[in-house]
């Protein structure tokens, strides 16, 4: 039987209407555009309103990656939504984004890794893809962080978020798509990045905790480390990525990364500016930007990059 390779077909993203600025959140907190925007790179983050769930914003996104790849709903077999933030505790968000598709056909789960969310979930999705049971999926990143944001923190309330992005998925038997990916944790790091409560421990989902100095650290090693691994893995060489798309937590991680990797910056895409860290959602975010704008084309080499809380991570290598 021929090797099946999964290709992305269609991205699609959607940010809530409602932005919240620098010079907003100096309002609520002590703090300013001076401090945050050199520090992190972020001007400004969209804001879901309170009866705007993560499935609806995943839903709006998936429906755009549709449109591109020009699938009707009834055709995927497989959803997969990563997320922090679901809409209930259970069941999953991907089945109530299963109900709002009519994707009657499919086979719909969550996955959870935080802001390796979308990585870990596109990883799981081309294994399946590989094994031949399923020919068409829609992978999904999204979050409503804002919803455990605690607003009174300003070590943490400038720096996230809400937004989705997706990829519609379709196996193809000639060698393109998906060509390496990595994924790894490493639970050492389990309390630098973290929520103050959950199900089993407090009954409430908690507020977002994070040392930021020693995320940092993990993360100028880390993503550079994986990135390289995945581009060899993929049989390829640093050199040939038209496209870099890191998670947008902070832009001097992003730097760092480049710099390392020897990645030109206008091969690198950056939409925190405007977004803050969507977690989950920043990549595939970032990916439908790069599409839209013509910043990653038909044939080009990708490399996605991505890590957090866990602590997990990794990276995956594909020819658009
Ligand atoms: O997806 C993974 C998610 N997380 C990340 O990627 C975050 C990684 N970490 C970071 O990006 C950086 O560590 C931060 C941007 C979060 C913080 O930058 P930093 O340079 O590490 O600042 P710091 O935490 O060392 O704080 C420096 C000072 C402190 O004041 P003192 O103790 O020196 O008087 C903080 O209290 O800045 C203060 N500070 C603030 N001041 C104004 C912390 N947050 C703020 C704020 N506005 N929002």
């Amino acid at each position: 039987m021929a090797e099946i390779f999964t290709k992305i077909i269609g991205t699609g993203s959607y940010l809530p209407e409602k932005i919240l600025t620098n010079d907003d959140l100096s309002k609520m907190v002590d703090t300013s555009d001076e401090w945050i925007f050199p520090r992190t790179g972020i001007k400004e983050r969209h804001i879901a309103r309170e009866d705007e769930l993560t499935s609806d914003l995943a839903t709006k996104a998936a429906l755009n990656a549709l449109e591109m790849a020009n699938i009707k709903p009834e055709e995927i077999d497989l959803i997969i939504v990563a997320t922090t933030t679901p809409d209930l505790t259970f069941p999953s968000t991907a089945c109530r984004v299963q109900a709002n598709l009519k994707c009657s056909s499919a086979v719909a789960f969550d996955v959870q890794a935080v802001c390796s969310g979308f990585v870990y979930a596109l990883s799981v999705a081309d294994k399946m893809i590989k094994s031949s049971q399923y020919k068409k999926a829609i992978v999904i990143g999204a979050e409503t962080l804002s919803k455990i944001v605690d607003w009174t923190d300003r070590t943490t309330c400038v720096l996230f978020g809400d937004g989705a992005g997706a990829v519609v998925l379709e196996g193809v038997e000639e060698k393109t798509g998906i060509l390496s990916s990595i994924i790894k944790s490493d639970p050492t790091y389990y309390d630098i990045l973290k929520t103050t409560g959950g199900v089993s421990l407090s009954q409430n989902a908690g507020f977002i905790s994070m040392e930021g100095k020693e995320v940092f650290k993990l993360a100028v090693s880390k993503m550079p480390e994986v990135s390289k691994d995945a581009v060899e893995k993929a049989g390829i060489t640093l050199h040939d990525i038209d496209c870099f798309i890191p998670h947008q937590a902070n832009v001097r991680i992003i730097d760092a990364a480049l710099k390392y990797l020897d990645i030109p910056e206008e091969k690198t895409i950056k939409t925190l500016q405007n977004q803050g860290n969507t977690s989950a959602g920043s990549i595939p975010i970032a990916l439908d930007f790069a599409v839209r704008n013509g910043m990653l084309k038909k044939s080009q080499y990708a490399l996605m990059s991505a890590m957090g809380g866990g602590f997990t991570w990794g990276a995956i290598v594909f020819k658009f």
